[in-house]
């Protein structure tokens, strides 16, 4: 065991110890580590005294600084009812051209009216209102009840043959079934019906079916579809002649809706949505409208 002695390369002191000839240098610890050791305890007493820490019998130390976490978050709920009520008065205090024309409004209706459609109308709409098999297209498919912001609040209040006392009723006959007409008359108004929107499906030889099928029609469906099969927002009756179609546009598809009639069913939305997320809904749905154009 040799005794310390200075090391020729570092010229450092070493321990004294030594294993197998490899000896330890004596060399002290970095002032960093010192000065960091120091801030850091300096610092946790320090935040120990500020800031609510050490246990007692009956509560806890409070801090001097008054820091509480419940406090924090009823502050910012608060906030945030404030900011919404300053938004949720005016969508129900101003008309819809006035908060049309505010672009600031408008920004939230775009926001939050994305919001609550996703989450309450996309599973029947989809997430940008086109549709799906059965749920109509909203955004750009001409509407069935109308569609300007007041109209639209009301189907969304009422719904359409839903659960509401006030609610629209739009029903499509089961012509078929209910046997209003054969199954011959069926086939005829279908193929009437198709050449609406599609005039490429007349050929000379089913002139004479097409013209039946539209005397069936001015008979039987005129009254709600409109004589010219445009659609007629009184019955909420669709238009038949454009490329939109709930249920679909094609022979199997048609021949199912006039057989068998069609009551869609939209939910109300009263009691479930508050009155200023309907209005800013139909606002919502009324811009996407003019968006989709
Ligand atoms: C359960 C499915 C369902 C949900 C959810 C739903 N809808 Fe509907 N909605 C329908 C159906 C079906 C129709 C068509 C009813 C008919 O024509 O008989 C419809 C029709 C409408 C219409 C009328 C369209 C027209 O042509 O006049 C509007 C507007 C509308 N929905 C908006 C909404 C909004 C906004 C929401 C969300 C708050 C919503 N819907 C949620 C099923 C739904
Ligand atoms: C009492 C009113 C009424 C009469 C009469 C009526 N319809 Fe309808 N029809 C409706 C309504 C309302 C709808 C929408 C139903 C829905 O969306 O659920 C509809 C839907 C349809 C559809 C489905 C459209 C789509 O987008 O998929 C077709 C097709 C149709 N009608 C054809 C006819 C034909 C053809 C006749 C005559 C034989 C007829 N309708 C008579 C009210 C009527």
């Amino acid at each position: 065991m040799a005794l310390s002695e200075r090391d020729k390369v570092s010229g450092h002191m070493t321990t004294g110890h030594e294993w197998n000839g490899i000896k330890e240098l004596n060399t002290p610890v970095p002032r960093i580590v010192y000065f960091f050791l120091i801030t850091t305890t300096v610092f946790a007493v320090v935040w120990t005294i500020l800031m609510p820490s050490w246990p007692g019998v009956t509560g806890y130390f409070r801090g001097l600084l008054g820091a509480d976490q419940r406090t924090a978050v009823k502050l910012s709920v608060a906030e945030g009812a404030a900011e919404r009520a300053s938004w949720t008065n005016a969508i129900l205090d101003e008309d819809f051209a006035t908060i049309q024309a505010d672009p600031a409004l408008m920004e939230t209706v775009r926001e939050t009216g994305k919001t609550l459609f996703v989450d309450n109308c996309a599973g029947c709409h989809g997430a940008e209102g086109l549709g799906n098999p059965g749920f109509p297209n909203i955004a750009q498919a001409p509407t069935m009840w109308g569609g300007d912001p007041a109209t639209i609040m009301e189907t969304i209040r009422v719904g359409i043959n839903a659960s509401h006392d006030e609610t629209r009723y739009g029903q499509m006959l089961a012509f078929g079934r209910d046997q209003m007409l054969d199954l011959g008359d069926v086939d005829k108004v279908v193929t009437y019906v198709q050449s609406l929107s599609d005039p490429a499906i007349a050929t000379p030889d089913n002139t004479d079916e097409i013209s039946e099928g539209a005397t069936i029609f001015a008979d039987n469906c005129a009254a709600c579809h409109g004589e010219t099969g445009a659609g007629m927002l009184d019955t909420g009756a669709p238009n038949l002649r454009d490329q939109y179609w709930t249920y679909g546009g094609d022979r199997a598809s048609l021949r199912h809706s006039i057989y068998f009639g069609r009551q869609g069913l939209m939910p109300t939305w009263e009691g479930r949505l508050t009155p200023a997320y309907i209005k800013l809904l139909a606002l919502y749905v009324a811009d996407m409208r003019t968006a989709a154009k």
